[in-house]
């Protein structure tokens, strides 16, 4: 089969590397891709919003699978589009896709069908907004409706703060359209986990749990990014926690989205909270793989990616059972002075080649100038992976090869994967 990766960043990297390990596959491409997926297959400088130019390489290049790998594309109907020329696409239509595009209507589902989470409030107007927050417990969590990069997400830790994030939302529309509605809830104790999860409809497969670090700082401090590391399987959590995120969440998830007429097809990404008492709540949907989960997972899937995504497409999965590998995978990301702020382009990236004598190395916000240097492109620049027997092996591998990569104010967490180190529940 020939296919076709959509995106850009660290994501796609490991599903292009992933692919590429796949018995099926005869030709990948990819659109637009970046540097280091350039090394691996044939990039077509397509934005990922162009649908009718994607469409129209997909025919060309006698495309049997386009894989979706943003958000933006998948809200913007890019699934719709490309089935209606008649393509096989991986990922869910625009109508499902919702479940992550709009936090209202995500908060709304689970609510409805019972399925743990937040308590939670929604606001169009300002004032009702100020009002219910003068009533809330601190901390409080604000978060913007719409796509919003990981930016629309502000956990408040006192009432002025509170009110200050409201009015930067709601009226001066700081992250823009995004924020004409809000949901306020409830802050979450305990422990993050990621659960990406084929789902076909009713059928419902797990892959092996990850753990991100969501701020730019050590010890979870500073402003919330994109994600700052990885890793999995998380050896600090009991193993029945997927299986019961799975009964209590990922089903009945994908059943109410079926019982709306809105069936999801694709990656279906829970972010969890797990309590201090064991139990799994929602966070978040994503309607994709997670960046850079993806990083972490797919390098331990023993089951042939091109299958899963097969089975899916076709409504099969019932047929599939996934199989994990026992090694640890922890990814480092490298990211741009400045970020998650201002951040600056085009600083020389120098010492890969040493670097991955040790890890794999997943570009995400890279460039290559005209002169052949690679350079820094966006926030998250690098994903350094670290495999090994143990925590510490998959860690020490990565950090090894973090301090070849050389880039002028370039950050990076040193604490990614330490909390597997302690057990919690
Ligand atoms: P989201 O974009 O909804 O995943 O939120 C970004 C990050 O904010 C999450 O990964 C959590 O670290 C944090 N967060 C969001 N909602 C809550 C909550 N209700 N309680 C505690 N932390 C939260
Ligand atoms: N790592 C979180 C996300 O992909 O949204």
């Amino acid at each position: 089969m020939n296919v076709l990766v959509i995106g850009s960043g660290g994501r796609e990297h490991a599903l292009v590397w992933a692919l590429g390990r796949s018995s099926q596959v005869t030709r990948i491409f990819c659109a637009p891709g970046n540097p280091g997926i350039a090394e691996l297959v044939e990039c077509a400088p397509i934005a990922v919003s162009d649908f009718e130019a994607i469409a129209e390489f997909a025919q060309q290049k006698t495309i049997d699978l386009v894989i979706v790998g943003p958000e933006d594309p998948l809200a913007d109907g890019i699934v719709d589009v490309l089935q209606s020329k008649g393509l096989r696409v991986f990922g869910p239509n625009q109508a499902a896709a919702e479940i992550e595009a709009s936090k209202v209507f995500m908060k709304h589902l689970l609510r409805k069908y019972d399925i743990p989470t937040a308590a939670y409030a929604t606001f169009t107007e300002i004032g009702q907004a100020l009002d219910y927050v003068r009533q809330q417990p601190l901390p409080i969590v604000i978060k913007a409706d719409g796509l919003a990069a990981g930016k629309g997400v502000t956990i408040a830790h006192t009432l002025a703060e509170a009110e200050q994030t409201l009015h930067d939302v709601m009226v001066e529309q700081k992250i823009g359209a995004s924020g004409q509605q809000v949901v306020i809830e409830e802050f979450m104790q305990g422990q993050e986990m990621s659960i990406l999860a084929f789902v076909d409809g009713e059928t419902v497969r797990a892959c092996a749990p990850a753990q991100d670090h969501k701020p730019i700082f050590d010890g979870d401090q500073g402003p919330n990014t994109g994600g700052m590391g990885t890793y999995s399987p998380l050896p600090h959590m009991s193993e029945s926690i997927v299986n019961e995120a799975v009964r209590t969440i990922l089903e009945p998830t994908a059943k109410a989205m079926v019982a709306e007429g809105r069936p999801f097809k694709g990656l279906l990404f829970a972010g969890l909270m797990i309590t201090p008492d064991g139990k799994p709540k929602v966070i978040e949907f994503n309607a994709r793989f997670g960046d850079p989960e993806t990083q972490v997972v797919l390098p331990r899937l023993q089951t042939d990616l091109l299958d899963v995504l097969n089975a899916v497409v076709d409504g099969k999965l019932e047929h599939i059972q996934l199989q994990w590998s026992d090694q640890v995978a922890v990814c480092v990301i490298v990211a741009s002075e400045g970020y998650p702020a201002a951040y600056r382009k085009g600083d020389l990236i120098e010492g890969l080649a040493e670097a991955s004598n040790h890890a794999l190395i997943f570009h995400a916000g890279t460039a290559l100038q005209h002169d052949g240097a690679l350079v820094t492109n966006g926030g998250r620049v690098l994903g350094v992976l670290g495999q090994g027997e143990s925590v510490d092996e998959a860690r020490k591998q990565a950090y090894e090869a973090v301090r070849c990569i050389r880039i002028a104010g370039m950050q990076y967490r040193k604490d990614i994967a330490t909390k597997a180190l302690v057990p919690f529940v």
